[in-house]
């Protein structure tokens, strides 16, 4: 509750990002049929809802749920000059797991909410390629 409640709804308020994750979860729907489209929805869904990063007017700010309602994430993006952050890749988290049980090694930055919500049309075509390879896999 306090995660939902402290991390996820206040960002909601700003109408880019509420587009954004409206349009995931509508990706989600969609392709719920999938198990390899649904493991890439997550991975992306991981690396920005949960844990992503955002530059706003030249800082970094955080707007990942799992960042913010978590004290030792927050604290270690903070306060620790080695966590790695890098620039905000679709090809690259699209493929790369994640552990939800200790803190993360990697963060994401994304250059605005406007970009995030971009990247979902990539991605979009993305899991219709998986889909079609699918396909083929079957027949
Ligand atoms: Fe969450």
């Amino acid at each position: 509750m306090f995660h939902d409640v402290f991390g996820h709804l206040p960002v909601l308020c700003d109408n880019d990002y509420a587009s954004f994750v409206y349009k995931v979860g509508l990706l989600g729907k969609k392709y719920s049929f999938s198990p390899e489209c649904v493991d890439l929805i997550e991975r992306f869904y991981w690396y920005s809802i949960e844990f992503g990063l955002v530059k706003e007017n030249g800082e970094i700010k955080i707007f990942g749920a799992g960042i913010i309602s978590s004290y030792g994430e927050t604290n270690r993006i903070v306060k620790d000059s080695s966590v790695e952050i890098k620039e905000f890749n679709l090809a690259e988290i699209l493929y790369l797991p994640f552990d939800k049980s200790s803190l993360q090694p990697i963060y994401y930055v994304a250059g605005s909410f406007k970009e995030l919500y971009l990247a979902l049309d990539e991605l979009t075509f993305i899991l219709e390629k998986t889909l079609e390879k699918e396909k083929v896999l079957v027949m």
